[in-house]
């Protein structure tokens, strides 16, 4: 019988270290599956030695650091973000990178481990700096989207959804308080799909009834989690567990109306769609943007507000074709 082990290196982008800073983790770089040590523990991080990976390696875009030593890494990522967060010589796409990576980490730390305090609040202080990128740069959210994964996983598809909701929820004019508290619920909304067996989620082609009822309690389960944890308001654990709801009374879990739905469960549910359309799946391609609005409007309408939608259409025709 084989065994699956869990990777024992985890991957981070090359831009995570500069010149100059001392490393409190020893630093890795793969080559043929195996992993090499470049930089040990307690070293500075020598001058042009990423422009020599740039220019002589096999277009390596990570560094690696042993499993063990994350909690380090997460430290120094920690503090590297708060010092770049108002500085205008990190380009968009490098900030937008170290974001959008060490969000969707945080958030795959916290499928694995949902009652766990400190992933919760490295999730929260995430969302303010993802709220930071989203108000300071108009190009912003395609430059987060360009990097989103282009298979799904569940963290990066709760990274894109809430790239979309801080985004669509600024654009109504929420305010800072609000989007922190939406962009929560956004980051949180599937993490109750931890007790959902992975080949249901992934499975290529159609649920059966059982399998399906199974997938239909994650909104529940996210709801749980969140409630375990005492400063979450109302808002947000509504905005969890409803983001299936539909309009017409036919969601799921509480087959509730357009009325009874509550606004951030509304807005996450729109992104939701939207991302999960321009996504590529196992069982289907990703659709453009156009596209999948397009087949929203034309089979779903009556499942939203529709206000709230062509809201939406504005929104990402307004953030999705900046130059
Ligand atoms: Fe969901």
């Amino acid at each position: 019988m084989s065994v699956l082990s869990e990777p024992l290196f985890h991957n981070i982008p090359l831009c995570a270290i500069k010149p100059g800073m001392q490393l409190d983790f020893n630093l890795y770089l793969e080559r043929e599956n195996k992993f090499h040590l470049i930089v040990e523990k307690g070293d500075i991080y020598p001058e042009k030695l990423t422009d020599n990976i740039k220019n002589t390696n096999d277009l390596s875009e990570y560094f690696y650091i042993h499993l063990t030593e994350k909690p380090s890494y997460d430290n120094h990522i920690e503090s590297y973000l708060k010092k770049i967060s108002s500085d205008d010589t990190i380009p968009l796409n490098e900030k937008s990178l170290l974001v959008y990576k060490s969000t969707s980490d945080a958030i795959n730390d916290l499928l694995k481990n949902p009652e766990s305090k400190k992933s919760l609040e490295r999730t929260k202080t995430l969302v303010d700096h993802t709220i930071n990128i989203i108000l300071n740069y108009d190009t912003s959210i395609k430059s987060m989207m360009s990097i989103g994964s282009h298979d799904y996983y569940t963290y990066t598809h709760s990274v894109d959804v809430s790239v979309f909701v801080i985004g669509f929820a600024n654009y109504l004019g929420f305010s800072f308080e609000n989007l922190r508290n939406i962009g929560y619920a956004a980051m949180m909304h599937d993490i109750g799909k931890n007790k959902i067996p992975h080949e249901i989620i992934n499975k290529n082609g159609k649920l059966t009834d059982e399998e399906f009822s199974l997938m239909k309690s994650h909104p529940c389960h996210s709801y749980d989690v969140l409630k375990f944890h005492d400063e979450i308001n109302e808002d947000i654990l509504m905005g969890v567990r409803s983001h299936h709801e539909k309009a017409r009374g036919n969601g799921y879990p509480d087959g509730l109306k357009l009325h009874e739905i509550n606004d951030f469960a509304k807005i996450i549910s729109l992104c939701d769609i939207f991302s999960a359309l321009t996504t590529k799946r196992s069982y289907k391609n990703a659709f453009s943007s156009f596209k999948s609005l397009q087949m929203m409007k034309q089979e779903m309408i009556n499942d939203f507000d529709e206000k709230l939608f062509y809201d939406f259409i504005r929104f990402i025709g307004k953030s999705c074709t900046h130059n």
